[in-house]
């Protein structure tokens, strides 16, 4: 350990009474909920639309149409997350989901309606409709258009092109947050942090993920002394259209939950012969029919919803349909080649049901924690509500607790803190990231096997020291954040040697039972991981993580 006074940076320092980072659905929903209980301060690396929300298209999962119910919906998530989740968890999202949407209604946000009712769509192992959807496809950017409106009006004070870098602990307990600016290095005092910073799509070489979403909040909550566990759970998506030129592009399940085919490269419907629910199965299964066509076609595979009608595809599906025409791709004519692609990771920082990590007044929400609810496989929409439900509680736990703001700087940082690389790391680490995403598709992706991780492994230990320091710029940073996350994520792979929803291996094709309830967690020191069980058998049972 270095004492800050030892700091050679100059160091300015603020406080807050909540510090959040990230300005995702999660972020911008609990900063909302807090707005009258203190001073709220959001971060954002890049600009207040940096993260995966704003791409998003589907929609959000709740019960209500009158022939749905919470039951129902904890059911399907129950069984798509491979009966893996956490149940006091599912129940509850589902039980608050009404609720929240509700919320969202009241903060003026309108859900697409059809003669006054609100439209469902359907997404894949979703036993009826319930996805409220806004401008058809465009969700996620109605939404954080919306709550970033809600939230200025509420006086919450936004910093972007702030990296959040460090996690200030003091005797178990946080008070605070480093983030750095173009400017310099800055302090956060607080009552609370609260992570919010996404998942970690950019991990793999194909993503529908942002550009932002490189496991930061992972890594800091990490170092911070909080647990992380399920990471051997990464979720791809079936449907990813590869344009020219840039980022993949997602075709939303909301395309197929509205009757559009998935056909081979000979015109078969292929989907018909491996699930019940056909090309509304699950994403586990989908995408790994999709991988084994192209195996066989040697070709892609194609969504086909020229039947759905030229009228109804543009008005459905506005963003899909003239994106792709940018592409110059007609969906109402042409037929759209599609594969897998990274989308979701699943495990996350343990919290409890309030959204607690093990570290004393820090807390994580969104798709960088792990509620328990998505168990191996997460039920398609239910994210954005992940973010919404668990955002509130958050919200009300945090309000309650915390410690006196203390502005001064933590007496001691970590070393890695103020340790400089030298020239030839930080060329290694700048010329990284393409190789570490690479290998990452190939070696610990949708299909892994003990040979391609144990390769992936040697690759990262390779690459360890790099991880060791504090660089001067974010995507360094960045890289090296992603490097411990990727490591983690292939040990965790490693030790789960079953099969079980998207964790899926062809060394292990089943699952084992006796892997049934037992998840892996990582606490203090890379590799230092153990399988260990949570409370998950009765309905009512909250877990813990204190
Ligand atoms: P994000 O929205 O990813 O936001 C992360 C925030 O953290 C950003 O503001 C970023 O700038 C900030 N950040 C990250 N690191 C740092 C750092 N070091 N310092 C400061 N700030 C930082 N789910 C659904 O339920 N329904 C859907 O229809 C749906 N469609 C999707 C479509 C696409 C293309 C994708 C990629 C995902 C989709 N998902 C969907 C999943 C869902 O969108 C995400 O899981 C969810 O939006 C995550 O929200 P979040 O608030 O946790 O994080
Ligand atoms: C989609 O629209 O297909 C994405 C939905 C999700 O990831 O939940």
């Amino acid at each position: 350990m270095t004492r800050a006074g030892d700091y050679s940076q100059r160091i300015s320092t603020a406080v807050t009474d909540f510090v959040i980072v990230g300005s995702g659905v999660a972020g911008l929903f609990t900063a909302i909920r807090l707005a009258e209980k203190g001073r709220v301060t959001v971060l954002s690396k890049q600009d207040l639309i940096a993260g995966n929300t704003w791409f998003a298209q589907g929609g959000i999962a709740a019960a209500f149409s009158p022939e749905d119910s919470p039951t129902l919906h904890f059911e399907d998530t129950w069984k798509a997350g491979n009966y893996f989740g956490d149940r006091a968890a599912i129940s509850v999202l589902v039980e608050e989901a009404p609720a929240r949407i509700n919320d969202l209604v009241d903060l003026g946000i309108r859900f697409d309606r059809t003669d006054g009712a609100i439209a469902l769509g359907r997404e894949g192992a979703h036993s009826m409709k319930r996805i409220l959807h806004i401008g058809g496809d465009a969700t996620g950017r109605e939404l954080i258009e919306s709550l970033i409106q809600a939230a200025k009006e509420a006086g919450i004070r936004f910093i972007e092109d702030a990296f959040a870098e460090h996690i200030a602990v003091e005797d178990g307990r946080c008070r605070g947050l480093f983030y750095s600016t173009n400017g310099g290095l800055h302090y956060i005092a607080a009552r609370a942090v609260i992570i919010a910073t996404g998942g970690c799509g950019q991990i793999y070489q194909f993503t529908t993920n942002a550009p932002a979403v490189t496991g930061d909040g992972l890594v800091m909550a990490y170092k911070a002394g909080a647990i992380l566990r399920d990471l051997e759970f990464f979720q791809f998506h079936p449907t990813v259209f590869l344009p020219p030129e840039g980022q993949p592009f997602l075709i939303s399940e909301a395309v197929r939950g509205e009757g559009a085919y998935l056909v081979n490269a000979n015109g078969e419907r292929f989907m018909l012969q491996q699930h019940e629910r056909a090309e509304l199965g699950p994403r586990d299964i989908v995408a790994r029919a999709i991988v084994e066509e192209q195996r066989k076609t040697k070709d892609f595979v194609y969504l086909d919803l020229r039947h759905l009608g030229a009228d109804f595809i543009p008005r459905r599906f506005p963003t899909i349909h003239s994106r792709c025409l940018e592409w110059k791709l007609d969906i109402t004519k042409d037929l759209i080649p599609v594969t897998p692609a990274a989308h979701y990771l699943i495990g996350g920082v343990e919290v409890d049901l309030d959204g607690r990590t093990a570290v004393e007044n820090l807390y994580a929400v969104g798709e960088v924690a792990s509620t328990g609810v998505h168990g191996a496989n997460r039920l398609a929409s239910n994210s954005l509500l992940e973010g919404l439900v668990f955002g509130h509680r958050v919200a009300m736990e945090a309000a309650k607790n915390g410690d006196p703001v203390n502005k001064e700087l933590p007496l001691e940082l970590p070393l890695y803190f103020n340790s400089v690389p030298d020239r030839e790391a930080v060329k290694e680490c700048a010329a990284l990231r393409r190789d570490l995403a690479w290998m990452m598709w190939h070696k610990v992706g949708l299909i892994r096997t003990e040979e391609t991780m144990l390769e992936m492994k040697r690759a990262l230990e390779k690459w360890l020291p790099l991880t060791r320091y504090r660089y001067s710029s974010p995507e360094l940073n960045e890289t090296a954040n992603m490097l411990l996350v990727a490591m983690m994520m292939t040990e965790a792979a490693l030790l789960r040697r079953e099969s079980r929803g998207c964790h899926y291996r062809s060394d292990f094709t089943e699952s084992d039972d006796t892997l049934a309830g037992k998840q892996i967690a990582f606490r203090d020191a890379v590799g230092a991981n153990a399988v260990k069980q949570l409370p998950r058998a009765k309905l009512s049972d909250k877990i813990s993580v204190k």
